[in-house]
């Protein structure tokens, strides 16, 4: 059977997960939301998840809130030491849901942030499939104590005809102006503001006054070679959250795998095991494959592990 593999998630700097008093991705406090997931109309099989890792001796109990009209608060508890799947619906709590996307590039502001808190510290995954599971992908959803001010957006380099790369932020606290590109706007808590664009976006410079999230991928992203589009997306770190030394390690059955890499600095060289595989200027972005191996860079950069397609 012919499968696609083009999950894309985020690879946390060594750095980061070597820091013993650093864990960025526990916390009890999460804002977050998802951008369309199908290329065409609504098809009502998307399924939206958030994924709740309860890694204590006790029950996490949890509370999900929306800015979404038709969103009914979620009370949920998660067993010690377990992981719980909540539902999240109605699908149309997507951005830019269904596929009427325009993707003129302009700013659409909608109620479409989700909130999710816990009495205990959790890691949380939103996870988002359409197409009975054929166009899947689940993104780590960063603690709003570690959102930041300045983004740089990562999408797909192989859009094609009618599927749009997007970006989407979420407001954490009222009266936060966002900046994308060359746009700007004024969200209230849990408000969405999102763009679509049939070209690149990646390198695309996403700025604020006040802490907020942002997601940035694909509606139906291509992978290398190209075979097959599938939804893709990621939950931006903050450049100040941007490392130098990263450990890539290809996707299980795989040899090799394709990266992505942004930078906000000019003259930012980007080495696999000591041999240059980028050197790129502030919002540029360059794609390369490689194995298994210890990438470095000499200025802080977001380097986003896309995966390869496979045939199994
Ligand atoms: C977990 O909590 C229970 C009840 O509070 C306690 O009896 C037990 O020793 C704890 N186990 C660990 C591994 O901390
Ligand atoms: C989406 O497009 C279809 C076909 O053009 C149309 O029937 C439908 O009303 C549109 N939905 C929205 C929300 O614009
Ligand atoms: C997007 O960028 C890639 C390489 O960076 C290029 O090959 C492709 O033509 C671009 N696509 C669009 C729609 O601009
Ligand atoms: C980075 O390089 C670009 C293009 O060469 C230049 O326009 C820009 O001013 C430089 N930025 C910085 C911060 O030096």
């Amino acid at each position: 059977m012919k499968s696609v593999r083009t999950l894309c998630f985020l690879l946390v700097s060594a750095i980061f997960a070597h820091a013993d008093n650093n864990v960025p991705t526990i916390a009890n406090d999460f804002v977050f939301t998802f951008f369309n997931s199908h290329n065409t109309s609504p098809l009502s099989d998307a399924l939206l998840l958030a994924i709740v890792s309860n890694n204590n001796n006790g029950t996490a109990n949890i509370i999900v809130t929306s800015s979404y009209l038709s969103f009914t608060t979620i009370r949920v508890s998660v067993a010690p030491y377990s992981v719980l799947k909540i539902p999240i619906t109605p699908e149309s709590i997507q951005a830019q849901f269904p596929g009427n996307v325009t993707a003129d590039g302009h700013i659409i502001v909608e109620d479409k942030g989700i909130r999710l808190q816990s009495d205990l510290p959790v890691a949380v995954y939103a996870h988002a499939e359409a197409y009975g599971g054929y166009s899947t992908d689940s993104f780590l959803v960063l603690p709003a104590i570690h959102l930041g001010m300045q983004y740089v957006a990562v999408t797909s380099t192989q859009p094609e005809g009618t599927i749009a790369n997007m970006i989407a932020v979420v407001a954490y606290q009222d009266n936060t102006q966002v900046k994308i590109g060359t746009q700007t706007v004024t969200l209230n808590a849990l408000q969405v503001a999102s763009v679509a664009s049939y070209g690149n976006l990646s390198g695309t410079v996403i700025s604020g006054n006040k802490p907020f999230g942002a997601i940035s991928g694909c509606t139906c992203g291509f992978g290398n070679p190209h075979e097959g589009c599938s939804y893709e997306a990621v939950m931006l770190l903050p450049g100040s959250g941007w490392g130098t030394q990263f450990a890539a390690i290809p996707l299980m059955y795989l040899s090799t795998n394709w990266y992505q890499v942004v930078a906000n600095t000019n003259n930012t060289i980007v080495s696999a095991e000591g041999t240059t595989v980028a050197t790129i200027n502030a919002g540029e972005y360059r794609e390369f494959q490689i194995g298994a191996a210890l990438v470095t860079s000499n200025n802080p950069v977001q380097l986003i592990q896309i995966g390869q397609v496979s045939f199994k």
